[in-house]
């Protein structure tokens, strides 16, 4: 059953760029469940999910001709004091005031090597500005333009969830020969429940690696909350048998699984994915090869199975951007990730060939809440002495998600 709720606050810019619906969140009822919030562009808190949707202040309206320029003046009148880092999936329009741009890992890595910069200003999504908090110091304040910017792969691992499927390894007798993984697109908490039982933080660029350094310490890992990550990192580069990996469902008892599957299985992922690269299909790749003879497939590992193994290539943002930078002109690429980034790219390599893996349109709505109104808001409200959006990780999560994070970075 379909509901919809009027929410009462003023009309904001991102609803008027987009030119549609705003404060109205949808809610689809599966009779007897509880409600789930979408709010597509609305205002309000969603408690079940890893973000705020508030935008207070008022921002400029995107029509404003001098957004550049106030960008501009507002990251000079700031100076060192600012660092901007930006996700690869962010819009052009903002990529050109990031100081650095990077896959998960190097923002990471970025934000950890900027002790000097007393303000982060995050433009990704909030799980990403979470673990920027975490690896700076008390000093420095972490800033995400727009609160609406979470990550639905993120939102579908809660921590009372994951809590109840340890719970399950556990009496079975099994949480003790299981090492916990979970993918950097995950909220602070289950870093910090992963960090809590020895496990380790991993992003696209490393998960191989941090399967390895797992497997070392136990006989299963529970991976967390991507499952095509998972699957793929395990069975296409580590050799792992497909049948040796066993999906749990958090909204099944017991996950769905008997306790023969949990006990035999080497790999148990949550069933969780990202929206944006789970529109990429097997016939998406058939289709592409078909039409453009000598097309090769670039895909990232958010991607399902089947694709993953149609494809010629597969990696992490910054391994996309590079093969693309080494391929030669007049090489013919289609490209299964975010497009903001596959449109940049199209536009940088003019003598190569370059399109969208799917045919249809397809941005990840949370990274591109982020846009030049928000940025130019966040950064004259910081000159103005006012921190927005800060975001912060409580002391005792921090400390636990720190150590899976930290864990990350000393991988081999
Ligand atoms: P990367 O770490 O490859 O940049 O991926 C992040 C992400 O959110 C992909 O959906
Ligand atoms: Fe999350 Fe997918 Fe968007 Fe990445 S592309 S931020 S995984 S929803």
């Amino acid at each position: 059953m379909w509901q919809t709720a009027q929410w009462g606050k003023p009309q904001n810019a991102a609803g008027a760029i987009c030119g549609i619906i705003v404060n109205v969140t949808t809610t689809w009822t599966e009779p007897g469940s509880t409600p789930l919030a979408l709010l597509l562009l609305g205002q309000g808190t969603d408690a079940n999910a890893e973000r705020g949707v508030d935008c207070p202040g008022v921002l400029p309206a995107p029509s404003d001709p001098d957004l550049v320029a106030r960008a501009t003046a507002a990251k000079a009148a700031l100076g060192t004091r600012v660092f901007v880092l930006g996700h690869h999936y962010q819009r052009d329009e903002v990529i050109q005031f990031a100081d650095v741009t990077g896959d998960s890992f190097k923002l990471a890595r970025e934000a950890a090597a900027r002790p000097a910069a007393e303000f982060i200003v995050f433009c990704g999504v909030h799980f990403m500005a979470e673990s920027a908090d975490i690896l700076t110091s008390d000093a420095q304040q972490v800033v995400l333009p727009d609160l609406g910017a979470g990550c639905s792969m993120a939102d579908m691992a809660a921590l009372a969830q994951v809590e109840a499927c340890w719970d399950r390894l556990d009496e079975l007798f099994l949480a003790g020969s299981t090492v916990p993984v979970t993918y950097m697109n995950s909220s602070a908490d289950i870093k910090g429940f992963v960090g809590r039982r020895g496990g380790v933080v991993c992003t696209s660029s490393n998960a191989e690696r941090a399967l390895r350094w797992a497997f070392e310490r136990g006989q299963r890992v529970l991976f967390l909350p991507d499952q095509h990550l998972g699957r793929n990192t395990a069975v296409r580069q580590m050799g792992i048998d497909a049948d040796d990996c066993v999906l749990y469902d958090p909204h099944k008892p017991g996950g769905g699984l008997t306790a023969e599957q949990l006990r035999n299985a080497k790999m148990v992922l949550w069933r969780g994915h990202c929206s944006v690269h789970g529109r990429f299909t097997l016939s998406c790749v058939q289709e592409v090869r078909h039409r453009v003879p000598g097309v090769r497939v670039l895909v990232h590992p958010e991607c399902r199975y089947e694709v993953v193994t149609a494809a010629d290539e597969v990696g992490s943002t910054e391994y996309i951007i590079r093969t693309i930078e080494q391929a030669p002109p007049g090489s013919c690429w289609a490209i299964g990730t975010e497009l903001n980034l596959v449109r940049r790219l199209a536009n940088e390599h003019p003598d190569k060939e370059i399109m969208f893996l799917d045919r249809t349109v397809c941005y990840c709505s949370t990274m591109n809440r982020i846009d030049l109104p928000h940025l130019v808001w966040a950064l004259e409200e910081l000159v103005a002495g006012r921190v927005v959006n800060r975001i912060t990780v409580d002391a005792d999560t921090a400390r636990y998600a720190r150590v899976a994070l930290d864990q990350m970075l000393a991988l081999p």
